[in-house]
């Protein structure tokens, strides 16, 4: 009998900008997909793609600056951006209809992101307080959800009545952590440690998806493969459903992940099983984003010759009318300048790809 996929996360035509004093950057535009229990989906492309961006959109609580445009993001079926009724504002109502606002986003960030997503942020291993022991900053992370947390307090989490104390160090245990480690403080620990004390807390409610944003970037290549492990550990100890694992790095995802999906400029250009998008690239982006990652034969020389893609990104500031890798391609035809892709299912293929050259 063929089993049912569970829906996880799903995202529906998501917009989101950056606004301040230098204008509006169109960071993620019109971005869909779905995730589904049990699978590790990387997101890949160039820096600036928005791949951080979309992240944060996700979380639904975006950093200052970032706003939600359009488009709804669901976890475990409940969506993430409430739809608030259409009031009219006036001077009397004004700080009422604010306050309302506010707290239905402190309920998503309570009800959802606490305990349905984990999130683990760029670079976050280097955001760790530096003056609080990591027991104590447990301790925050635990009382932000859970105002009148105490250490050593019994708590309910993920359905089982736990002493807080020991369900956190054997969750520690669970990702290869010391419970020393609660009586150090950051600077104490290595980069790998760090990055797992991260992924550590933002797995603490057993979180449906686990959101890692570029978790391996800073590691050496032993390290990489131990958090490889440890993510994969999680997924087989049912700790997450599924994680979504952004890397600019393909070598490192196809270590992982089983789909890939490919941004381009704010948009998603490609989606296929890893194998596919590292053997049948379709894009003409990520066959050069393919072509520019650097393999070696038994002797040392370089298998094949390396090409990095010439041009840059477009500014998402001004973004092009069509196709916005226009002017880096090298397939490109006249009508590419113009129009906008639309997504193309190739023959044979299941899987969109933003591409005129797919036309039929
Ligand atoms: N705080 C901000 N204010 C204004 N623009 C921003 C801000 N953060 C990001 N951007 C812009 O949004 C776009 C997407 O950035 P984002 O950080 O999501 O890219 P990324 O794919 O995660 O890149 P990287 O691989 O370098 O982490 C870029 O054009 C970037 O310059
Ligand atoms: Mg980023």
């Amino acid at each position: 009998m063929k089993k049912l996929s569970v829906e996880i996360l799903k995202v529906e035509n998501l917009e989101g900008y950056y606004k301040g004093s230098f204008g509006l950057v169109q960071a993620v535009d019109g971005v869909s997909f779905s995730v589904n229990k049990g699978e590790i989906v990387g997101i890949a492309g160039e820096s600036g793609c928005g791949k951080s961006t979309l992240a944060e959109l996700i979380t639904g609580v975006p950093k200052p600056l970032l706003f939600h445009g359009k488009g709804q993001v669901f976890v475990n079926q409940s969506p993430i951006y409430i739809e608030m009724p259409q009031y009219e504002i006036t001077k009397f109502n004004r700080k009422m209809i604010k306050n309302k606002v506010k707290k239905q986003k402190e309920k998503v960030r309570k009800d959802i992101l606490c305990s349905e997503i984990g999130y683990v942020p760029q670079a976050s291993q280097n955001s760790l307080n530096p003056v609080l022991k990591i027991k104590k900053i447990i301790r925050d992370v635990m009382k932000q959800r859970y105002p009148n947390y105490k250490a050593g307090m019994q708590m309910n989490i993920g359905g089982e009545l736990i002493l807080s104390n020991d369900h956190i160090i054997n969750h520690l245990e669970k990702l290869g952590l010391d419970r020393s480690i609660l009586r150090k403080y950051p600077h104490e620990l290595s980069g790998g440690m760090k990055q797992r004390t991260v992924v550590g807390i933002s797995t603490l409610y057993k979180p449906k998806l686990l959101i890692v944003d570029e978790p391996t970037s800073a590691l050496d290549v032993t390290t990489q493969k131990i958090l490889i492990d440890t993510f994969l550990d999680l997924l087989n100890q049912k700790i997450t459903d599924t994680i979504l694992f952004i890397s600019h790095d393909i070598p490192t995802l196809a270590q992982i992940c089983t789909r890939c999906i490919i941004m381009y400029a704010g948009k998603i250009i490609e989606m296929g099983t890893m194998e596919e998008i590292i053997c049948e690239p379709l894009h003409p982006y990520t066959e050069e984003l393919i072509h520019s990652i650097a393999s070696f034969n038994p002797d040392g020389t370089a298998e094949t010759e390396l090409k990095a893609i010439t041009g840059n990104p477009p500014n998402l500031r001004e973004p092009p009318k069509g196709c916005r890798f226009y002017p880096r391609c090298e397939k490109r035809k006249d009508e590419c300048r113009e129009n906008e892709p639309p997504y193309f299912y190739p023959k044979g293929k299941k899987n969109p790809v933003a591409c005129w050259i797919y036309k039929r």
